[in-house]
């Protein structure tokens, strides 16, 4: 069953390809997934506290500001998650284990959905389990994901299977797989390397992990309502980015167009984006990209630098910062050429870096959403440079349907 979209069906407007369309939709599909699934005026309410008779309170600030429409049921006396993903997917899973981790106290693990219909890790009692594939399609999670609800069905009781999905087509294979779904709402994305879906993805996360520290009460109502508070502002700090990054990111990736090799670092909640960034540069540019941790560099890695290897460090102010700075300058000391993503206030400290590609400060658990931007416009414009089919890249599949 492939459910893939004829791209005459969809419109490119005046983009290039989909892939720089897509990337520039995604403003506006945070903002609706964002809308879609927050109590509206929660926050509001919230900072408000209390409300006059003229003004009634219309939201209930003692109810959790998200509402996936999950029930209790699949949600409730969790004692940990289990993700299963491929490609992107597994990526934004990445960024899930850690907002489900350090928000809601949920002890995760990430799994390829390849590795994992073969190594099945030992059951565990009261395990949430999520698929995340956003075409619903792909064989390996499809098969990773119904071989654990069969185990789990002739377990005893507290193993019982407890399936969510998350995915951008609720009427794929997958929504036949699991009874409940996040639908990520990202509309059809055509581009093979995938963009707005995973920034969809990880909102999604955001909104689950939220909703799971609201339930257990791992976070403050104060802490709670500054991340609903930044989530909402993600929408317009991206299209900052889009508006006044774009044009330099595309002058200056040129200089990138004969490179063979690029390393990615990045830290805590930024590695996965360190890992997608690479991702992304490889699909659509051919070039060898490797996503590291930066504090692993010194393990390996580092016997590639020279001065034709750049290197990509993603630097949000935040509990690692000075770390990746001190991971920068080891790479610099070895001449490597510095990109760094990073906050524009934090520039003058910087100064380590020949390139920034700088986003707006924000509060480090939701850098990643901001931080994946420029990586995918620098992965977008270096292929688009080499001339490739940046749409359809040579060996991928939107969705692979087979093992
Ligand atoms: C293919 C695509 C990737 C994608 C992966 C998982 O390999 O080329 O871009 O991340 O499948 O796809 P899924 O639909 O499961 O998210």
């Amino acid at each position: 069953r492939i459910l893939d979209v004829s791209p005459t069906l969809v419109e490119k407007h005046s983009f290039k390809h989909f892939m720089l369309k897509e990337i520039h939709e995604q403003p506006g599909v945070v903002r609706d997934c964002l809308q879609a699934y927050i109590n509206s005026n929660w926050d509001l309410e919230f900072e408000a506290k209390t409300t006059d008779e003229l003004h009634p309170a219309t939201v209930d600030i003692n109810q959790s500001p998200i509402e996936l429409g999950l029930p209790d049921e699949l949600l409730e006396n969790l004692e940990q998650v289990q993700i299963i993903a491929c490609g992107t997917s597994w990526h934004a899973s990445l960024v899930g284990k850690y907002l489900l981790e350090q928000l809601a106290d949920l002890p995760t693990t990430v799994e390829y959905a390849s590795e994992a219909r073969y190594a099945p890790s030992p059951l565990r009692p009261h395990t949430l389990i999520i698929g995340v594939t956003q075409s619903g399609e792909t064989a390996d999670t499809l098969a990773a994901l119904s071989m654990e609800k069969q185990r789990r069905l002739n377990a005893p009781t507290q193993f019982k299977p407890r399936l969510l999905g998350i995915t951008n087509r609720t009427e794929s294979s997958l929504g036949q797989l699991v009874p409940h779904l996040i639908n990520t709402r990202a509309g059809i994305e055509i581009g093979v390397a995938a963009t707005k879906t995973f920034t969809a993805q990880v909102i999604a996360f955001y909104l689950l992990a939220i909703d799971l520290a609201w339930r257990r009460q791992t976070l403050s109502q104060s802490r709670v309502q500054e991340l609903v508070k930044g989530l909402r502002k993600l929408p317009s700090q991206i299209e900052l980015i889009l508006n006044t990054q774009e044009a330099k990111i595309e002058d200056f990736s040129h200089q990138f167009s004969d490179t063979k090799d690029f390393i990615f670092l990045g830290r805590g909640i930024n590695f996965p984006i360190a890992l997608e960034g690479a991702l992304k540069l490889k699909e659509i540019s051919y070039i060898h990209a490797e996503g590291y941790p930066a504090g692993e560099m010194k393990h390996g890695p580092i016997a590639l630098l020279d001065k034709d290897v750049p290197v990509v460090a993603i630097a949000m102010p935040g509990s690692v910062y000075e770390k990746v700075i001190s991971n920068a300058q080891e790479a610099k000391a070895r001449d490597a050429h510095l990109i760094g993503v990073t906050a524009k206030e934090t520039l003058e400290e910087s100064d380590v870096f020949n390139n920034i590609l700088p986003v707006p400060l924000v509060d480090e658990l939701l850098s990643p959403i901001l931080a994946v931007i420029p990586l995918q416009l620098l992965a977008y414009y270096i292929a688009a440079r080499r001339g490739l089919d940046v749409d359809q890249p040579r060996n991928l599949a939107k969705s692979v349907t087979v093992e």
